[in-house]
């Protein structure tokens, strides 16, 4: 299968591309110091309907699919990777809801995240629970017509700012991941609060927080799905966002290259532009052929995943091309900010220049939702299994 971009999706992200460089890159380097959410922009892009381009219409959203949330999330990261995270973590808190939701509880909850009057989260991760996602301990425990819940989570995006979590927890810890369990939290239950906040390398800005869950009791009406189809709703909903991730490392390249590319030009040494030497040319052939192919399966994964939603089929496919999205784009993003910084020489590594910024911010890519190891694994199961 290939693709090819619509006019209508050449348009968003012309306008989106607009958006970032008129309002969001001014304020790029002052959320990355001062490490404070932006909410301006979070309510920018809710204006913009940028928070709902992955819901359908008939839940709120604008419905343009999985392709028009990596074109947003990539045109945002090419100015500030911590801005674009508002898209995607919103597309990642949401979709386990709209994979595992019951028409009742998407109706409740999608119209709200869409239009971004709430923000949410996904609870997954645990200090014992990372790549082994399945071995998570938060318990929850039925009584009449809640489940209890307790337990610890970590390093969640967004914790302490959204309105609504889906937290994962055993209902029945006898049955490893097969027990595990999805449900909506609202941060106002008793019971649930927001612990430490971590202080990180990049993607400053974005709150990263630990969730506490303490005899918090959630309506039985809350779980997705049945007991026991937490991990699959998980391992679904990482398949669908993991893209988004890949198109964000994209965005925070393409940045880095194009910063690169003037400077290049414009830096003077030996009585001309560093451009003219071969060994700058070289880095920027490599960089811009790497982006271009990042940006081609990103792509690919995207509009494969969206075929698949629409049909209603749930393809092997879908895994594999996720996590090479995922994978090859991030290590991309990786490569690419590191060698920016090169051609910038001793102004790379100045803070007063954006570039030591991206290449903290790329980091990051190569570790959420799901490390590249995983994602390596993953691949390597769908053609072994
Ligand atoms: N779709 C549907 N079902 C799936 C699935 C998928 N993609 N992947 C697995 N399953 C099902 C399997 O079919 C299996 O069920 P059956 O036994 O009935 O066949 C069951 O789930 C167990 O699967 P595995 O045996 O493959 O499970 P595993 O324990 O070996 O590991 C893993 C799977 C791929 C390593 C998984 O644990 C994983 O992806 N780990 C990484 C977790 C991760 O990405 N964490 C990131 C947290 S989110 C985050 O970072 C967000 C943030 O805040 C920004």
């Amino acid at each position: 299968m290939s693709y090819r971009l619509s006019e209508d999706l050449e348009m968003l992200r012309r306008t989106v591309a607009k958006m970032a460089e008129a309002r969001v890159a001014p304020r790029a380097a002052e959320i990355d110091e001062q490490d404070a959410y932006p909410w301006d922009l979070k309510e920018l892009f809710a204006e913009q309907g940028l928070l709902g381009a992955g819901v359908p219409e008939a839940y709120g959203g604008t419905g343009v699919g999985l392709p028009a949330v990596c074109l947003i999330v990539e045109e945002i990261a090419r100015v500030s990777a911590s801005a674009s995270l508002i898209v995607a973590a919103q597309e990642l808190g949401l979709m386990p809801i709209l994979v595992g939701g019951s028409e009742e509880q998407k109706q409740k909850y999608l119209p709200v995240l869409a239009s971004g009057e709430q923000i949410c989260a996904f609870g997954l991760t645990e200090p014992n629970a990372g790549s082994d996602a399945g071995s998570v301990k938060t318990r929850a425990v039925r009584q009449g017509d809640v489940y209890i819940l307790n337990g610890q989570k970590c390093f969640i995006t967004n914790g302490g700012i959204a309105d609504v979590y889906t937290i994962f927890a055993s209902t029945d810890p006898s049955k490893g991941l097969k027990g595990l369990s999805a449900f909506i939290v609202e941060k106002d239950y008793p019971g649930f609060s927001a612990g430490k906040k971590e202080k990180k390398m990049g993607i400053r800005g974005s709150q990263t927080t630990e969730l506490i869950l303490e005899n918090c009791p959630v309506p039985a009406e809350n779980l997705l799905g049945k007991e026991g189809d937490g991990f699959k709703i998980a391992m679904m909903t990482l398949d669908r966002t993991r893209p988004v991730i890949g198109a964000q490392a994209v965005g925070i390249a393409q940045g880095a290259l194009d910063y690169a590319v003037n400077y290049a030009r414009e830096r003077v040494q030996f009585g001309k532009p560093i451009a003219s030497f071969q060994g700058i040319q070289f880095m920027l052939a490599d960089m811009v052929t790497r982006i271009e192919a990042a940006r081609q399966l990103v792509y690919k994964a995207a509009f494969l995943i969206e075929e698949a939603v629409q049909n209603g089929t749930s393809p092997a496919e879908i895994s594999r091309f996720s996590s090479m999205a995922k994978l090859f784009a991030s290590d991309v993003a990786m490569q690419v900010t590191v060698d920016a910084v090169q051609v910038l020489g001793g102004y790379g590594y100045m803070r007063e220049y954006p570039l030591e910024r991206m290449m903290r911010d790329a980091k990051i890519t190569q570790i959420y939702e799901g490390t590249n190891q995983i994602q390596r694994l993953v691949i390597a199961r769908t053609l072994l299994d």
